[in-house]
């Protein structure tokens, strides 16, 4: 039986990932392994299914003991790893936790495994990567693929290279069979919401201002969560170590079109909002610094390899998203008055989030 380890199992898809691993993989057991930052929280964990074949451990990754000591008496024999700190913004204004957790946690991990794996066979160690340490594309350019140069802008995707970087070097030096996968925004149920699409789907059903940055062209490939989890399954399952694969949702549009897509949605969904339509709401503000343009992922290798494409079409996932918060706004009042996150957007988003006069 599979003894698997899923670090930041608490946040949101690490959560996702372990539910479609208990469902799928009947022989497996699961050990989640999570510090509870404000990202993570045990509402996301609740209601499993399979949860006899569960447990949740709660530790910092950068604590060599803790780690240690669930590799070893757990027999852990994969380890599959989320935790990270995972916000731009965040980074842009508090870099130091994002090099402790990325870097440092990841380094932590790795040690842990060589030390603990020291002569097992058939180990897995899976590192979550984001498209994000390829950098800025231009219009014209071609998608990322697997060997694109890393150049990454923010603090956040600094500390997620550096963290890719450790991984392969484990790899060729010590010879650990570790897989490394690189993927693109996630949307869908239990995102945190100062991410772009909880975050707009719930101002706008308040009757918020729609905070765009600069002036909303800025282009993401968006991946259904569920997507995701598949294809890092499939990974465990198929990918052959020392390998990186891209994974993307094949669409590539602006920002302001999800936003505007969202509003329509929540036009259908939701017209009892206190504003509508719920365009009214968009308001431009100050651009991030720094900000990268565009993403886009190139998932041939995946699709050949592996044999794993995208399920969902962004209309698909983008309905399914707005209407699970709908249906969830417990959920959201429960993560919500959990540790310091309204503290934080008051302190940090409204601040700098000045909006710009006009629409540009
Ligand atoms: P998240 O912020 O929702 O969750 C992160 C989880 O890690 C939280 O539960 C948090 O408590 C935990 N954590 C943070 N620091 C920890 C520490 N030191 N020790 C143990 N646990 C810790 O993040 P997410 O969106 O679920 O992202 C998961 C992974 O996927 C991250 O590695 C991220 O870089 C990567 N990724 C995310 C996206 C995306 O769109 N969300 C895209 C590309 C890659
Ligand atoms: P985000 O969800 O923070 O993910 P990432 O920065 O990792 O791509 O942001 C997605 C895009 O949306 C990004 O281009 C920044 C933009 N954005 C806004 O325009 N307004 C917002 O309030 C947020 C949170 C993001």
């Amino acid at each position: 039986m599979k003894h698997v380890l899923v670090t930041g199992a608490a946040g949101f898809i690490g959560c996702n990932f372990v539910r479609h691993l208990l469902r799928q993989d009947r022989q497996c057991e699961v050990f989640s392994l999570d510090a509870m930052t404000y990202a993570g929280s045990g509402h996301n964990l609740a209601q499993l299914d399979e949860v006899h074949r569960h447990e949740f451990i709660q530790g910092n990754i950068c604590d060599d003991l803790i780690v240690k000591r669930v590799l070893q008496e757990h027999q852990i024999d994969t380890v599959v790893h989320f935790a990270a700190e995972s916000h731009v913004d965040r980074s842009i204004i508090d870099p130091g936790q994002f090099v402790k957790t990325n870097i440092v946690g990841t380094f932590n991990l790795l040690e842990a495994c060589r030390a603990v794996w020291h002569g097992r066979s058939s180990v897995r160690f899976h590192h979550i990567s984001t498209d994000e340490v390829f950098g800025s594309l231009h219009a014209q350019d071609p998608a990322f693929t697997e060997t694109t140069p890393y150049d990454p802008s923010s603090p956040y995707s600094a500390s997620k290279a550096a963290s890719d970087h450790l991984v392969r070097a484990y790899a060729r030096t010590y010879g650990l069979s570790a897989t490394i996968t690189n993927c693109s925004n996630n949307y869908g149920p239990y995102q945190f919401p100062e991410k772009l699409i909880p975050l707009i789907i719930l101002n706008a059903i308040h009757g918020k201002p729609l905070p765009v940055y600069g002036d909303g062209r800025q282009v993401r490939d968006w991946l259904y969560v569920e997507d995701h989890c598949e294809a890092i399954l499939r990974v465990l399952q198929h990918g052959k170590t020392g390998e990186t694969y891209n994974i993307g949702g094949e669409n590539q549009p602006t920002n302001i079109e999800i936003v505007r897509s969202i509003c329509s949605l929540l036009d259908e969904l939701h017209p009892q909002s206190p504003t509508t339509p719920h365009e009214n709401l968009i308001t431009y503000v100050t651009d991030r610094p720094g900000h990268d343009r565009r993403y886009a992922m190139n998932i041939t290798k995946i699709r050949r390899e592996i044999g794993w494409s995208p399920r969902h079409t962004l209309a698909d996932g983008l309905r399914k998203t707005v209407q699970w918060y709908l249906a969830h706004l417990d959920w959201v009042a429960a993560i919500g008055a959990q540790g310091n996150y309204q503290q934080w957007v008051d302190k940090n988003y409204v601040q700098r989030g000045a909006p710009i006069e006009g629409k540009l």
